[in-house]
């Protein structure tokens, strides 16, 4: 580190690649994982992580941190449309067409950031038909295995809620595996289950499985 540059100043300037609205910080608390959106929390010894919405720009410089993200979540065993091994290159090809979706205005991605390392992320991809514009699908949340149970997860679907709300957006819904630790989080949420479709998508152990339909109507808050 230069002479003179903080190690504040330092992650923040690292933080910065991230791209534009810094929209919320947690740490290990309740009352941070509760309110995305609360005073920052420094505390000598507990990891702070903050939660970003990224830009088309950004996402670009900041691709392998994302890549080795889904790679994690795939490698884990989890429902992500992706069965293992994930090769970088199709992972990349993926993060690009969220580029593109962020770009075109239809996504919103946020991400979960600790001293430059990407944590976790989820996004929302908004209807866009005339009669769907109050309707937005959470897509692919994921928290990497090394900071799971962490409230980083509840933390990022909190933050992705008020940011659907500011998109005019009052009714989300998912799809998630029955029984995984996602279901366990979206119904602690508020959730609600809407049915099961069985035989639905291929895991990584070459079994056809489930999808549980959930959905919450937002109340702004
Ligand atoms: C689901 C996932 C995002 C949770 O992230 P996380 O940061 O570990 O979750 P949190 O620490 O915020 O947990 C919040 C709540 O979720 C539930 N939960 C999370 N992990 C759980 C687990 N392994 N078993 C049971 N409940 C769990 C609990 O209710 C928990 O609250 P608690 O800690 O007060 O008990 C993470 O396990 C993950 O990335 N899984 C793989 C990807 C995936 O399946 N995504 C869903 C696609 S639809």
């Amino acid at each position: 580190m230069s002479k003179g540059v903080s190690k504040a100043d330092s992650e923040r300037s690292r933080l910065s690649n991230f791209g534009n609205a810094l929209i919320g910080r947690g740490g290990c608390r309740d009352d941070a994982l509760a309110a995305p959106r609360a005073t920052p929390f420094v505390a000598r010894g507990v990891s702070v992580y903050e939660i970003h919405m990224l830009n088309p720009d950004r996402l670009d410089e900041t691709a392998a941190s994302f890549v080795a993200l889904l790679q994690d979540a795939v490698a884990s065993g989890a429902s992500v449309g992706f069965v293992p091994p994930l090769d970088a290159r199709d992972a990349r090809a993926y993060w690009a067409g969220v580029k593109d979706a962020i770009a075109g205005g239809n996504r919103i991605l946020l991400a979960a950031v600790e001293q430059g390392d990407v944590l976790g992320a989820v996004q929302l991809d908004l209807a866009m038909m005339p009669n769907a514009r109050h309707r937005g699908e959470v897509m692919k949340l994921m928290v990497h295995r090394a900071a799971r149970r962490r409230g980083i997860g509840k933390a990022l679907m909190l933050a992705l809620e008020d940011a659907a709300l500011r998109a005019n957006r009052r009714l989300l819904v998912l799809d998630t595996r029955p029984g995984d630790p996602a279901e366990q989080l979206y119904l602690a949420l508020g959730y609600a289950r809407a049915g099961v479709i069985p035989r639905y998508a291929l895991s990584a152990a070459g079994t056809l499985d489930a999808t549980v339909y959930m959905y919450r109507e937002l109340d702004p808050r």
